[in-house]
Formats: structure tokens, sequence, C-alpha cells
């Protein structure tokens, strides 16, 4: 690596993915649509705020020329081949580290091609960041596909303040120590000035290991959110380590939801499902963490034990295609598909299915319209870094109506307390959470909506922003507070 000229962008975005992702026609033409994930939704609304640079891989192999002027940011692609994009995205990000940093659900596998392409792959990221980069710029680098960014981009630009946040759950200390290649990760991370996670015990799971694995001094108090940062010494300098719970675009949702077109649409899905008494929902990623299995083992036994009827209680389960290439992925949406139909033959009748199973993504006003019309949100993954989706749901509620069933194992627990709670390993568990929900007093279901939206209304996604990136900047400062 060699160091760099300096740029014009003063903050720049590095993620995985651009927020847009790219099409490529057979006859070679490209067509761009939104990228999926929780991450692009949080951090568009910002960059576009800024007018700033955003660095990332357009979704698709060998795309890429040169930045592109985006309506209100600055699209940066790095261009990967079909070889990198399978062994860092599809090997190493999401056959290694996905699976162990979500409590290894699905065995994490080892390969030294994975980790050399990712080291190549986070390089590549750290030398387009250093060349757009203006001097003393801020880059705030994302998530666990490039861990590695924050140390190489600082050797080619030391002059760069350089924040890194995990959006995925940062694992226990004993599952950590699995990774062949653990000292490098967490000497790439702490490249950074400031490292994030959503919650206190990620961490507080970080500093140990930077004192354990790098043999670097850390501070030993405890660390709190958005508060009592921690403290790495790397040498001369200080890495501080915090918790910043993300968030949504609350007001802009609520007021979306409330437009008498999204209430209509949503008016007319429910007439479309054949005006069941209670709507229940999910949305989310294909993905083994989401725990879509289990609200279907659950909603299955449920209808058998006539706790739910398949008449009056209606499952929408929306379900955006994702990592569809990796195996493990493949197995799962075989199983949930034979769940469904599973369901469906033993419970709907002709022209009136028990469950309704979309796996493409869902427009975001039509999205928005599913939020109004759910009475019951059923959010269930075995592990996830915070879950947006339940944040939506909640913003979506002007009337306070509905009810949310919430797995204790998202970050979005520790703030939705008000929630349907439930162990997603206790079946038995999860079905009173949702019989719960469903059959709740309405009394107590609007004490609750009201409680959570107040919440999510005053920590939105600008909050998360302003709380990290001051806290980078230094103009916050709470190592003693
Ligand atoms: P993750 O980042 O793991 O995908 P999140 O729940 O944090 O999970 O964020 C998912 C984002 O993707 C949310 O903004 C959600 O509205 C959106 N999304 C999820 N499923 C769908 C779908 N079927 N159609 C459209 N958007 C979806
Ligand atoms: O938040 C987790 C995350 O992996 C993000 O980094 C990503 O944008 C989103 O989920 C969707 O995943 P992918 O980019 O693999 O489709």
């Amino acid at each position: 690596m060699t160091a760099a000229a300096f740029g014009t962008s003063d903050f720049i975005v590095v993620a995985n993915r651009l927020p847009v992702d790219v099409e490529k026609a057979p006859d070679g033409s490209l067509t761009w649509k939104e990228s999926p994930g929780g991450l692009v939704t949080a951090l568009k609304p910002i960059l576009s705020a800024r007018n700033g640079a955003w660095v990332g891989w357009p979704g698709a192999p060998d795309v890429g020329d040169g930045p592109i002027d985006g309506q209100d940011m600055l699209l940066v692609p790095v261009k990967l081949s079909a070889q990198e994009v399978q062994e860092h995205y599809e090997g190493f990000s999401n056959g290694s580290l996905w699976p162990l940093y979500h409590d290894v659900i699905v065995k994490p596998e080892y390969h030294r091609e994975w980790w050399n392409t990712y080291v190549e792959v986070n390089r590549r990221f750290a030398e387009e960041t250093a060349k757009v980069a203006a001097e003393g710029a801020t880059v705030w680098v994302q998530d666990y596909q490039l861990q590695l960014v924050p140390k190489m981009l600082r050797m080619l630009r030391p002059d760069v303040k350089i924040g890194f946040f995990l959006h995925i759950p940062f694992p226990p200390v004993e599952l950590f120590m699995q990774m062949p290649w653990r000292r490098e990760i967490i000497e790439g991370i702490l490249g950074a000035d400031l490292v994030g996670f959503h919650l206190p015990g990620g961490a507080q799971n970080f500093l140990y290991l930077a004192s354990k694995l790098a043999g670097y001094p850390t501070s030993k108090n405890s660390i709190g959110v958005r508060s009592k940062f921690g403290v790495v010494t790397v040498g001369f300098r200080s890495v501080r380590v915090g918790a910043f719970p993300i968030s949504i675009e609350s007001a802009e949702l609520a007021a979306t939801a409330k437009l008498p077109e999204t209430r209509q649409r949503a008016r007319a899905l429910r007439k479309e499902l054949g005006n069941p008494e209670k709507i229940l929902l999910g949305v989310d990623r294909l993905d083994y963490t989401k725990g879509i299995d289990v609200r279907l083992r659950a909603i299955g036994e449920l209808y058998q034990e006539g706790r739910l009827d398949p008449e009056r209680h209606i499952f929408v389960q929306l379900a955006t295609p994702s990592r569809e290439r990796v195996e493990s992925y493949k197995t799962m949406r075989n199983d949930i598909e034979l769940q469904v139909g599973r369901i469906n033959g033993n419970f709907g009748r002709v022209g009136h299915p028990a469950i309704h199973y979309i796996h493409r993504p869902v427009p975001r006003r039509e999205l928005l319209a599913f939020f109004a019309a759910a009475d019951v949100m059923l959010v269930t993954p075995l592990r996830d870094g915070m879950n947006l989706v339940a944040k939506e749901y909640i913003a979506c509620r002007n009337d306070s109506s509905g009810a949310l069933v919430l797995s204790e194992f998202t970050g979005a627990a520790a703030e939705l307390r008000q929630a349907y709670q439930c162990n997603p390993h206790d079946l038995e568990g999860v079905k009173n959470a949702i019989d719960e929900a469903v059959h709740q007093e309405p009394e107590d279901g609007k004490r609750r909506i009201r409680a959570m939206r107040r919440q999510v209304l005053q920590y939105d996604v600008d909050r998360w922003a302003r709380s990290f990136l001051q806290t980078l900047a230094g103009t916050v400062d709470e190592t003693r507070a």
C-alpha cells in the first residue's frame, strides 16, 4: 500500500454494499435498485443530508469504473471479481463471520483462501477510500465485512478520523476465540478512533479481547448506552469503545403511515386477505438468524390446538431473498417453504390459505401499509444485532393499536421492554407470547404501544448518528460520566 493523494470528500461512509445494487442485463446495460438490509435503511438518510461519499460494492461482479455522482451523494464503487465476491462476501463474511457472530446457529467454516481474499478486498476498500477522502476527513467504516479497513486506512491516511460501527452482535469471548485470525481482526478494528456496538455487552466483550489477544491496556469501567465509553490505549493513541443502539427515521415513517393513501392501502390489504379478525405479520430478509421457522412452528401448533383459528387469524410472511448462493441459505429456504406448504395443506382451504408467503422485496410504501394493517407483528430471531423491523412497526402504529411479539435475543429487546418478549428457543414460550398478543385487552395493548412509541420516536436514526459522530469528533466527553 502506498500513501494516497488527498481527495475532496469530507464525510465518507464505507460499507460492503452501496445503497443501490446494480443489475446487469444480458446486453450489458445496467439498472440500479435499492439494496436490501437494515444498514442501508439506516445510513442512507444520514449521508443524503450531509452530501457525503459512499464507498461500496455495487452488488454484482466486475462492475464499477469510477465514482458516480448520485443525486445527493457521491457513489464510489469498489470493483470485485466473481472470485472475490465468492470468497470475501459469500465465503469469509457470510460463511465464517456471520454464523460465528450469531451464536453459531449454523457451523462457521474457516478457509485460508477465504481469509486471504478478505484481507485483499479490505485493502481495496481502504485504498478507494484513501483516494476520495479530503485532508482531515471523517470516515465511518461499517460492519463485519470490513473489519480490517480501519487499520489499513490509518496506514494510508493518518490524517483522517476513523469510526467503526458493527451492525451485528459482537459474540461472547468463548465463541470469538474460535476464529483462526482473531488477533488480526481485533487489531484491524483498533485502527479506528471510535468503535461502536449496539449494546454495552458487545462493547465489553471487545474491550476484554483487546487486552487478552492484543495485550493493550484497557479501561475497567462498565460501558453505558451512549455514555461511559471504554478506552483501549494503542501506543500513543486512545481508541474509544461504546454502545450506540441504531434506529430508524421514526417521524418520517409515522407520517407516511398516517397518509390517507397508506391507510387506504392497509384497508385494501385487509380486504384482499378476506377481512380476518387478526392479521399476524413477519417481515425479514430470508435469513436463518431471523427465526422464521420458529414462528411458523408456533403458529402451526396454535392452529392445531385451536388457540388460533385459521379462518380468523391469518399470518403473512414477507421474506426478501438474501445471500442465495450460500449453501445454508438454500437449505433454510427449502425448510421454510416446506413448513408453509405443510401448514397450508393442513389448515387452509381453496381461496383461503392460512399463511401467505411472499419471497420478493416489497416496495417501501407497500411495506408501511402492511405495518399499518398488521394487528400482531412477529419478530422472533434466534440472534439479531438490533432488528429495525420491530422499530418500524412501532413507528407505524399511529393509533396505538397492535402488538409486538419480540425475541429477547434481539438488540431491540433492550429498548422495547413493553413488547410480548419471548425466548425463541422455548417453543411453548413463543406460542404463549403470540396467544397473549392476539388476545390482548385493547387498553393494555395501547399502553404498551404508547410506551414503545415514545422510545422509538425519541431515539431515531439521526440521534444515533449524531451521538456516534459527536463522540468521534471529540465534542462529547463522557468517559467519566
Ligand atoms: P437486517 O439488517 O438483518 O436485514 P433489519 O430488521 O435490521 O435486518 O433491517 C431490515 C430492513 O430491510 C428493514 O428496513 C426492513 O423494512 C427491510 N425489509 C426486510 N424485509 C423486507 C421485505 N420483505 N421487503 C422490503 N423490505 C424489507
Ligand atoms: O446488518 C447486517 C447486514 O449484513 C448489513 O451489513 C447488510 O447491509 C444487510 O445485513 C444485508 O445483507 P447483505 O448485504 O448480505 O444482503
